[in-house]
């Protein structure tokens, strides 16, 4: 039994398959495969642990039907063919739970480094422009009090607004498909429409997969409804949001400011004109970069790959339909 493994992850979960007695090769170079060269690899392994970002489409799984198991080392799986993978009854699973607090801490980070506007401070003292108090220039603005809007109330927007809570005693409200009650309970959040969501959160922080309904549900339209001061955090999908978008929303003063961990396109042009606004904060995409996650995620793929060699279900299936055949 075999395994390729796309990108270098974390020892322990390397170690834990190898102690399964599977034989373990990692592409080692710094350089994501080409498509064709993951498909030369993936020919000869039995299994695949990849990213996100590897392409996992048609002409992939078609050249890799015999595939045991696919497991993602991320929690998205928006660039796989889900169901293209379950129609060649290839099970594919992703690394749920184990990033949530890291990427909740990522957007808690941003709304803080935003409502204080804490990078361009940072640029301020690069630039030498630290020069003496002026009371009434480059203001932040305080949290306690507010409305948070989550958009996609799952496990990690349930950690951001439990730090949201516990830090701003900020009210809760949410918009998702499904309501969640367990988190209505755990954190006294309210549903409301997707509207409402727009018209009344302060803070409004994504937390949603991206699948065709929420692609591009960010675009002025939306961001006209919501209030002058509120602030936009994306630590998601960077296209679930339109960034002229948002540039525009910001410039002309229909929102206060955006945090981002996720921008549309990634990675980001360093001549993006949000990085030069006082009230824009970006980071590239590291919602899940500690050390606890990195690892945690290595272990949870590892399991799964160990899984599906074995010929057993996938503690972390994505489509448990695969099953059905
Ligand atoms: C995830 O796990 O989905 C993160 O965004 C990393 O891709």
């Amino acid at each position: 039994m075999n395994v390729f493994v796309s990108r270098l992850i974390p020892e322990a979960g390397i170690s834990k398959m190898e102690e399964a007695g599977i034989k373990v090769t990692v592409w080692k170079e710094d350089r994501p495969l080409t498509s064709e060269e993951l498909i030369h690899h993936v020919q000869q392994h039995d299994a695949l642990l990849c990213m996100n970002r590897e392409k996992i489409d048609k002409a992939f799984l078609n050249a890799c039907p015999h595939l045991k198991v696919i497991a993602l080392y991320s929690v998205g799986y928006d660039s796989m063919d889900v169901a293209e993978a379950t129609r060649l009854g290839i099970p594919m699973s992703n690394t749920p739970d184990v990033l949530s607090d890291a990427t909740a801490d990522i957007a808690f980070t941003l709304l803080l480094a935003v409502s204080r506007k804490a990078f361009f401070h940072h640029r301020r003292i690069l630039n030498d422009e630290w020069d003496f108090f002026r009371p009434t220039a480059n203001l932040g603005i305080e949290l306690k009090n507010k409305t948070l809007g989550i958009f996609g109330l799952g496990r990690i927007g349930l950690e951001m607004a439990k730090r949201c809570r516990g830090a701003y005693n900020m009210q809760v409200i949410y918009h998702n498909r499904n309501r969640n009650q367990e988190a209505e309970k755990e954190i006294d959040a309210r549903y409301v429409s997707f509207d409402e969501l727009l018209e009344q959160s302060d803070v409004l922080s994504l937390h949603t997969a991206l699948t065709p309904e929420t692609k591009d549900r960010f675009t002025l339209n939306e961001f006209r409804k919501m209030r002058s001061k509120a602030i936009f955090i994306n630590t998601a999908r960077g296209a679930i949001h339109r960034e002229e978008d948002l540039l525009k929303a910001i410039l002309d003063g229909i929102i206060w400011g955006a945090g981002l961990d996720v921008t549309n396109p990634e990675p980001m042009s360093p001549d993006s004109p949000l990085l030069r606004l006082p009230s824009v904060c970006v980071t590239p995409h590291i919602g899940s970069a500690t050390e606890e996650a990195r690892t945690g995620m290595a272990l949870v793929a590892a399991e799964n790959i160990i899984a599906g060699l074995r010929g057993e279900r996938l503690p972390n299936v994505i489509d448990p339909s695969v099953y059905d055949k």
